[in-house]
């Protein structure tokens, strides 16, 4: 959607479709343009309080029809709770899912004194809330046309902010879209398509793609080996920023932001069960983000060298997948044991580690996704499971998710795991024979491709997809940890 600043002015002449007023928990004095629209409408704010109506409960909404007494036909009056940051969000996402709900084409929101990272997170929450996955919908989509514009009137944000919050909102809802895209739209080659469009569309941003004949002359064996079994050729997407000018602070620094991108899981030979197995088109979730959020550092122009790795291929059974006690060899050398085809993210994210720091120069690391079952058991919905080979990256990756609402909880790393990934017969085995700590064991095995560098795994089986839709997890994370790199 459209976003503009304005200045705050008068509430009662606003043009839009839905104008959002926002309002905290307890029976303060109503102030700024929640004050205004109470006395627009001839204290309907101050009535629907009194009736316990309104409660500035965070998340919650009431609409108040106007009747004529302002220009906008509507107001929502969104509760923001104690006020906090994730409160913001939360209100944003409600305002713009009801915005979508009523069919408003504009929608303005009046965040009154509100500092510019209150603004800020409520602009990325309307985009949130405003989306929806219609790309395959024949009928719906005249019936709920999406929120055209916002405009954002006063607050305490700078229209730079204002603009990085809502390329912030676009970014997210490119990488749910991707996420959301069924996969036999949705391959590895229609998602290296994708990342190519948005580099053309952004000078300093390039995308290189590597099919099968390149990745065999790399010796990437275990990308290729997950790759086997489908008809779809797997590629490796790999995306540069390239700064204009570069702040000296992190001259020496390359930051390699790597994502998973099975496009679809199957599991392969040691298939999963069919209960669900429909979700598995959003294995995908974390190549998404990186793609949707190399675009997103490039256009914000964050004086920093960026460099995105996105190992994508399918998962699938056939006569030429690879099966359990194959072993394939990695981009490092290192002989990898498959005992479970299922544990495929592990060996694409392998090779993608190995072409990051070996190749493309990464110096730290990041890497997101979808990775174990085992850590939506450890942690649900809200927190990403965080795994890091260094203190103060480790908690860099944390603030920032802390920062843009992408929750991570740090998880552990230690050399009595290592048990866990050993082989009788290669270097590593993908998959332990006891049924204990999954997702450390997962992170344990990636730590072998990292080469020691600083680096973070960010497990997002939880929060990368919920409800069976993409969420856009790590695309807000990864502009603030680029931006904090940078010292921007
Ligand atoms: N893509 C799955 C992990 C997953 C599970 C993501 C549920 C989202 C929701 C991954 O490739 C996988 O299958 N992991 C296995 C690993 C096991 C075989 C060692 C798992 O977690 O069961
Ligand atoms: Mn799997
Ligand atoms: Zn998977």
């Amino acid at each position: 959607m459209q976003t503009t600043l304005r200045k705050a002015g008068e509430l009662r002449t606003a043009k839009a479709d839905l104008v959002v007023v926002f309002v905290p928990s307890g029976d303060g004095p109503l102030d700024g343009p929640a004050a205004a629209a109470d006395a627009a409408l001839d204290g309907l704010v101050t009535a629907s309080r009194a009736d316990g109506e309104i409660t500035g409960e965070a998340g919650s909404l009431t609409v108040l029809h106007t009747g004529g007494r302002m220009a906008a036909p509507r107001v929502a009056v969104v509760g923001i709770g104690d006020g906090g940051v994730d409160r913001w969000r939360a209100a944003g996402r409600a305002a713009g899912n009801r915005a979508r709900e009523l069919r408003a084409r504009t929608v303005a929101i009046a965040p009154g004194d509100a500092g510019a990272d209150r603004v800020a997170a409520a602009v990325v929450g309307v985009e949130a809330g405003a989306y929806r996955f219609t790309r395959y919908r024949t009928e719906d989509v005249a019936k709920r046309p999406p929120v055209r514009a916002l405009q954002v009137l006063g607050g305490g944000a700078t229209a730079a902010q204002v603009r990085r919050a809502a390329n912030t909102g676009t970014a997210v809802s490119g990488a749910r879209v991707l996420a959301d895209t069924p996969s036999n739209d949705m391959t590895p080659t229609a998602l290296a398509e994708r990342a190519e469009a948005i580099a053309a569309g952004i000078p300093g941003l390039s995308a290189r793609i590597l099919g099968p004949r390149e990745l065999t002359r790399l010796k990437a064996g275990a990308l290729l080996g997950v790759a086997r079994g489908s008809a779809e050729p797997p590629r490796m997407i790999v995306l540069r920023w390239t700064p204009p000018k570069r702040r000296r602070a992190a001259a020496d620094q390359v930051l390699g932001l790597v994502g998973k991108a099975v496009t679809f899981d199957t599991g392969g030979i040691s298939i999963k069960p069919s209960q669900g197995m429909e979700e598995m088109k959003l294995d995908m979730s974390g190549g998404a983000a990186v793609v949707e959020a190399m675009g997103l550092i490039a256009q914000q122009g964050v004086p920093l060298e960026v460099v995105g790795v996105v190992p994508a291929t399918e998962n699938m059974p056939s006569g030429t997948a690879t099966k359990p006690g194959d072993v394939v060899t990695a981009m490092n050398g290192k002989t990898i044991e498959v005992i479970n085809t299922d544990a495929e993210g592990r060996l694409i994210l392998a090779d993608a580690l190995c072409y990051a720091t070996a190749k493309a120069g990464a110096t730290r690391l990041i890497d997101f996704a979808t990775l174990t079952g085992a850590i939506v058991v450890a942690l649900g919905e809200v927190y990403a499971g965080l795994f890091g080979s260094d203190a103060e990256w480790t908690d860099a990756v944390r603030a920032a998710g802390e920062a843009s609402g992408d929750l991570c909880w740090p998880m552990p790393l230690h050399e009595g795991y290592a048990n866990l990934i050993s082989s009788r017969v290669a270097d590593l085995s993908n998959s332990a024979n006891k049924r204990q700590a999954g997702a450390v064991y997962a992170a344990q095995f990636l730590r072998e491709f990292t080469d020691g560098r600083p680096w973070c795994h960010v497990d997002i089986a939880g929060t990368g997809m919920i409800g069976g839709a993409g969420t856009g997890f790590g695309v807000g994370l990864m502009l603030h940890a680029a931006e904090a790199l940078a010292g921007s």
